[in-house]
C-alpha cells in the first residue's frame, strides 16, 4: 500500500486516542497527539500562572513545543521534565479547553503540526481539525462519535481503574460542557470535515474499531491508486 495521510478528529471518549495508536501500529505509520500538545501548552499557562481568561496573556506564554512533544516516542517535557502523565491530569483537563480556543495558540500549533506530519512515510493524525484545518487533503479522514453517555461511562471506568472516585454524573456534566465549549468555539469549533467517514463507537470494542478503520483506510487507498 502507498503512504497514506489519515486525519482522525472527534470528541473526547469516543477512544480516540487508543484506537489512532492502534491504526498507526497496523499501519506501520507514525502517530501525531495534537491533543498532547494542546495539553502541553496549558501545562505552561498554568506554571506561568497566567489569568486564562485573559487571551493576550495566555498567548504571550512561551512553550517550546517543537522541543517539548516527542512524536516518536509519544511524549512530553516541559523544561526537561517528563510531563507526559501530568498532561492529562485534572487541571490540565479542566484548563486545556480555554487555552486551545485562543487563535494566537492554534496558529502556532497547527503551523507545527502540518510541519511535523509532512515528514516521510504514512502518518495518523490525531484532534479535533485535523481534517478541516490542519490537513484538508489527508487521503483518510475519519471523525469517531460516540453518545455523551457512552463517553462518560468510558471515561468514569478509566477514573475508577485509575483510583479515582466514581462519579458518573459528575463526568457526564464535564463531557457536556467540554462538548459545548468545543464545538461552539470562534476558532476551528469541533465539527466533521465534510469528506469525513463518520464512525460510531458507542456500541464497539477498541479492536472491532481499529479493524474497521483499516478496512475503510484500505478501502480508500485502493479507490486512490
Ligand atoms: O484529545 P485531548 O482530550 O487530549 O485534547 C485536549 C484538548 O485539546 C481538548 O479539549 C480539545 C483540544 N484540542 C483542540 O482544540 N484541537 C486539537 N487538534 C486537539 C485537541
Amino acid at each position: 500500500m502507498r503512504d497514506v495521510v489519515v486525519a482522525i478528529d472527534g470528541p473526547a471518549g469516543t477512544g480516540k486516542s487508543s484506537v489512532s495508536r492502534g491504526l498507526a501500529r497496523a499501519l506501520r505509520a507514525r502517530y501525531l497527539d495534537t491533543g498532547a500538545m494542546y495539553r502541553l501548552v496549558t501545562l505552561g499557562v498554568l506554571r506561568a500562572e497566567v489569568d486564562l481568561a485573559d487571551a493576550a496573556a495566555v498567548a504571550g506564554v512561551d512553550v517550546p513545543i517543537s522541543v517539548g512533544y516527542d512524536p516518536d516516542e509519544d511524549r512530553a517535557y516541559l523544561a526537561g521534565e517528563d510531563v507526559s502523565a501530568l498532561i492529562r491530569g485534572d487541571e490540565v483537563t479542566r484548563a486545556v479547553s480555554a487555552v486551545s480556543a485562543v487563535p494566537a495558540v492554534r496558529t502556532r500549533l497547527v503551523e507545527l503540526q502540518r510541519e511535523l506530519a509532512s515528514g516521510s512515510g504514512s502518518v495518523v493524525v490525531e484532534g479535533r481539525d485535523i481534517g478541516t484545518v490542519v490537513l484538508p487533503d489527508a487521503d483518510v479522514k475519519i471523525f469517531l462519535t460516540a453518545s455523551a453517555e457512552t463517553r462518560a461511562r468510558r471515561r468514569n471506568d478509566q477514573n475508577v481503574a485509575a483510583g479515582l472516585p466514581d462519579d458518573y454524573d459528575g463526568v457526564l456534566a464535564d463531557v457536556r460542557r467540554r462538548d459545548h465549549l468545543d464545538s461552539t468555539r470562534a476558532v476551528s469549533p469541533l465539527r466533521a470535515a465534510e469528506d469525513a467517514l463518520v464512525v460510531d463507537t458507542s456500541e464497539m470494542t477498541e479492536a472491532e474499531v481499529v479493524a474497521h478503520l483499516l478496512d475503510l483506510v484500505h478501502e480508500s487507498s485502493g479507490a486512490m491508486r
